[in-house]
């Protein structure tokens, strides 16, 4: 507090108007007393207060302390809060003298603390609401953490509901932090998280980064637990952090961390007193946002904190299955207590009655509703009086309701004086939450105007004043008072303003832009300011890119794309039209959004025609590739895998021609050409390894190739059975992996080598890795990975009798990969779902999804996968009278053929050793004992495990 004020403190005060001087008293306390005169010259006697006065106080302030006289605080109350301290008698005073301590300065308020001075409107209802946020408080008091979610329409009192009951005297010693979204801020990852640690950390807008650091660095030294957070603290709070440990991590490592630095700050905070934590408005929130409230909720049951939460109802979560989550349902007053309401709003003459039956009809009890018609009312004075005893001035036959609160708003925005609605209109553009400064900038009035303006309109309840130290701010009454007000500006005067607002951003943050980068990139393009807002688009982007949101990248990326076509073509916009476009194909396949994939590479292919770039013509048909294998069309995979091996090889471009390479055996493996692809991936490998040899291990795109190379060899060598080759070079890719690398690069690597030990016929090896790998994929929402790591482990618990868990995880990766249109793997993960229906005895399903995947997988000539489904055929046929045996073999024998023809010796024993069975059962025991012993030795040469296939 002392540091606060003596950095500007004094100021600020000043700066008010406010005749101030601060002493530092005996005993090294503070001591703010006011002055007479502009030379600070202290004239105590004219202000009533003395010198005898100033040195006791000296002696009363301790270190740490900072103390005001009663007078003082009386001229400087709107700046401070304050403790009172109690009389003090000085000598030479005839009167005692009120003392204070300082707790306080500049506290941002809410709307019902900035209105209640002026009178809120009495509370009514809300009873059970409020006794079931009581109980979950004393639950939550007593160590079982809870979720109350309060859920209502707009203006219904979710808000005013918190409000009441965090006024309400709570039990001593809790701490309540609080935050909210906003309408804008869902492309602003973290937004909430960071405006919250702001608070928690007592920063504002004054603070310089190094300011930040100081003031998080010195509240880890009081609580060395929270020391190993605080490189993901600061980036929260957009200050650099130089740990050269922090550098190595790749964006979504640092998003884990910024997540769970958030998460430990809060619950450590829990463990010295209970947390109230209060987001409000998730349905404006960001994904991110979003995810660490989920991972918060699910920690919450051991831990003394309470989340309260308010959403409309447009809004969905998953917590409905949390045995500690509740839902309160806010529904609009009942007609008694809409009654009780207009009592309150309006007054109890009984010539009234006419006009409440009119509100009533028409506000269907939502109190905002009400409560801003009975101002338009007064407005017009159809109504007079004052709050609370108002008379009617017209009949009522002629007082006009508008049928919606969004009507009432704008009639009463288009009410007011000219110049008023002007401001308004002006703020609004600012946004929900209006800065002075910027305000001020861009109003183009006189300062007294300007003041008398925002005074009326605080008088008429549309702003209100949110923050007056160490920056005034205000703050629209409700986001639909913005909305409407935002509504009525004509086109031209919006886009002017808010490219004035970002001139004035520009300026007046001009040492912190970087905070400010979503703010200037929404500014920007409602300014059309084209040029700015595509690079403040791509950066902000960028930032959530590099944050992992990559929801949040997608829109700023197609945005900058939308400002990018209003520009003249020009070399210089076309190629960053092509970085983007790439930039955003990258993002789309780790979202699984392979639809809109396509269109980003035709746009792409023909920019780079128009520039002649080479380079990017090659990198386009290198996605091509992937492109087309994603969507199950092989052949045109491989055409457009060799126009890109071309020009990779003209441009002499290693990275390119290795990623090219990479795509292309993975249509080879689909095609059942594991030999060859084995072969090209291991000559890709050595030509990477040569690459990166003696460069520092990051994570860039060539440690990702290197991963998804080894990744895929892995695999194909397990197709051929090469196992002992094959887990050496998965256990390299982990190797590689779980230091330098993504959470990509991680999932890349548990799923190759996962999916290796299951046609080792070893799932107990698999399950570890690809629980492991599922685990990253959903903390970190790799969601390309997901279905195979989900299809994999559902096959292995299927293998280990855990039959309904392993069903469960398979129809989820179907689905999902028909979700995403993600055909490349989906007949695989059928023949898996087939078999694991088969192990469940549920026949008719395991045919019919063999019946499919040999559908698909012929249409496609996946040749390889159609070998696998066919022996699954012979397994469930084998056990059926009808078509009965014979077609069980047939199936066998021609998913042999395939398998032999293809060097696919782990499908070559399955279908032996199912040939085997179907003999002996059928009496031909040569003929049986004949493929038994192929399958045997073959297995037993390859080590697989026996006794698992035996019992397939
Ligand atoms: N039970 C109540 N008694 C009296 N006034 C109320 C009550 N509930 C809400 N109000 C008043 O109605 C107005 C709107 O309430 P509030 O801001 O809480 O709505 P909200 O549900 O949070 O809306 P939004 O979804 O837009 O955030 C406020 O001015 C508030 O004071
Ligand atoms: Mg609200």
């Amino acid at each position: 507090m002392q540091e606060a004020l003596t950095a500007y403190g004094s100021e600020v005060l000043r700066s008010q108007g406010i005749p101030i001087q601060i002493r530092v008293g005996l005993n090294s306390g503070e001591v703010i007393l006011r002055s007479i005169g502009s030379d600070l010259h202290m004239d105590y006697t004219a202000v009533g207060e003395t010198t005898h006065l100033a040195a006791r106080m000296e002696q009363l302030a301790t270190p740490g302390s900072v103390l005001m006289t009663g007078a003082t605080v009386k001229l400087a109350k709107d700046y401070v809060e304050v403790k009172p301290l109690g009389q003090m008698s000085v000598k030479g005073l005839d009167k005692p003298v009120e003392v204070y301590e300082l707790t306080g300065i500049g506290v941002a308020r809410s709307p019902f603390e900035a209105t209640a001075a002026r009178g809120l409107t009495r509370f009514v209802g809300r009873d059970a609401e409020l006794e079931q946020l009581q109980r979950a408080l004393e639950r939550s008091e007593a160590g079982e953490g809870q979720v109350v979610g309060v859920m209502g329409e707009p203006g219904v009192g979710k808000t005013r509901l918190f409000y009441e009951f965090l006024h309400q005297p709570l039990r001593a010693g809790w701490l309540v932090l609080a935050t909210n979204a906003a309408s804008y801020g869902k492309s602003v990852p973290y937004l909430p998280v960071s405006d919250l640690l702001r608070a928690y950390f007592k920063i504002d807008v004054r603070d310089t980064m190094s300011h930040i650091h100081e003031k998080v660095q010195a509240k880890a030294a009081l609580e060395p637990e929270l020391e190993p957070l605080l490189p993901g603290l600061l980036a929260l709070l957009d200050v650099p952090v130089h740990d050269p440990l922090w550098q190595k991590l790749d964006p979504p490592q640092r998003r884990a961390r910024m997540m769970d630095a958030s998460k430990r700050l809060l619950l450590a905070e829990s463990r010295t007193q209970p947390v109230c934590l209060v987001v409000e408005n998730l349905h404006w929130i960001d994904s991110e946002t979003q995810a660490l409230l989920g991972s918060l909720v699910d920690a919450l049951p051991a831990h003394r904190m309470l989340l309260l939460v308010n959403y409309r109802p447009e809004y969905r979560h998953i917590w409905d299955s949390k045995p500690h989550f509740t839902e309160l349902r806010i529904n609009p007053l009942p007609p008694e207590l809409s009654k009780e309401l207009m009592r309150a709003l309006l007054g109890i003459d009984p010539a009234l009655g006419p006009l409440k039956q009119l509100l009533m009809d028409r506000t269907d009890g939502n109190p905002f509703f009400l409560e801003e018609t009975v101002r338009s009312l007064v407005e017009t004075e159809a109504l007079v009086g004052a709050p609370g005893a108002y008379r009617l001035a017209r009949p009522v036959g002629s007082v006009q309701v508008p049928a919606s609160v969004k009507a009432v708003l704008a009639s009463r925005i288009d009410r007011l004086p000219f110049e008023e609605e002007r401001l308004l209109q002006s703020a609004a553009a600012i946004g929900r939450l209006v800065d002075l400064a910027l305000l001020r900038t861009i109003a183009d009035l006189p300062e007294d105007q300007l003041r008398d303006g925002l005074g009326h309109l605080v008088a008429a309840d549309l702003l209100y004043e949110s923050s007056r130290f160490p920056k005034v701010e205000y703050t629209f009454k409700h986001s639909l008072t913005h909305d409407v007000a935002y509504g009525s500006l004509l086109h031209d005067r919006r886009r002017a303003l808010h490219a004035r607002i970002v001139a004035a951003i520009e300026t007046l943050h001009s040492d912190r832009l970087v905070e400010q980068t979503e703010r200037l990139a929404r500014h920007a393009f409602r300014g059309e300011l084209w040029d700015k807002a595509v690079e403040y688009l791509l950066r902000a982007g960028r930032r959530a890119l590099f944050a992992s949101a990559t929801g949040e990248a997608v829109e700023c990326f197609e945005q900058a794309l939308l400002a990018l076509r209003r520009l003249p073509q020009t070399p210089e916009t076309l190629q960053r039209a092509l970085g983007l476009r790439l930039n955003l194909r990258d993002a789309l396949w780790s979202l699984g959004q392979i639809t809109k994939i396509r269109e980003q590479l035709v746009e792409a292919e023909t920019i780079a025609d128009q520039l002649g770039d080479q380079r990017g013509l090659g990198t386009v048909a290198c996605f091509r590739c992937h492109y087309f294998w994603s969507v199950g069309e092989l052949d045109a995979a491989l055409e457009a895998s060799q126009r890109a091996l071309e020009i990779a090889n003209s441009l002499g471009d290693p990275l390119l021609l290795a990623e090219t390479e990479l795509y292309r055996c993975i249509v080879f493996l689909a095609q059942g050409e594991s030999g060859r692809a084995t072969e090209i991936l291991q000559r890709t490998l050595q030509e990477l390894d040569r690459l990166v040899t003696g460069k520092p291990a990051t994570a860039n795109r060539a440690t990702a190739i290197r991963l998804l190379v080894r990744c895929f060899l892995t695999r194909s060598l397990a197709e051929l059975g090469r196992f002992e080759e094959g887990i050496a070079c998965g256990e390299e890719a982990l190797r590689i992996a779980e230091p330098n690398s993504t959470a990509f690069g991680l999932a890349t690597a548990l799923a190759g080598l996962g999916s290796l030990y299951l046609r080792k016929a070893d799932p107990e090896a698999a399950i570890p890795l690809l629980e492991r790998g599922l685990e990253v994929c959903h903390t970190f929402s790799v969601n390309n990975w997901l279905p195979t790591i989900e299809a994999s482990l559902g096959a292995a618990y299927a293998a280990t009798g855990r039959v309904d868990e392993g069903v469960n995880l398979l129809e989820q990766a179907v689905d999902l990969d028909r979700r995403m249109g993600l055909v490349a793997t989906l007949s695989v993960w059928r023949t898996y779902l087939g078999d694991a229906y088969f192990r469940a005895g549920r026949v008719a399903e395991a045919l019919v999804e063999a019946r499919r995947a040999l559908g698909e997988c012929r249409a496609r000539r996946e040749y390889g996968y159609e070998a696998a489904a066919l022996c699954l055929f012979g397994r469930i046929l084998a056990d059926q009278e009808s078509p009965g045996p014979e077609e069980a073999q047939t199936n066998y024998l021609l998913a042999l053929e395939l398998a032999e023809q293809r060097g696919m010796r782990p499908l070559v024993v399955r279908c032996l050793l199912g040939l085997a069975q179907g003999h002996e059962r059928a009496g031909d025991f040569t003929a049986a004992s004949g493929y038994r012993e192929r399958g045997v030795r073959l297995a037993t040469e390859m080590g697989m495990s026996l006794a698992t296939l035996e019992t397939a």
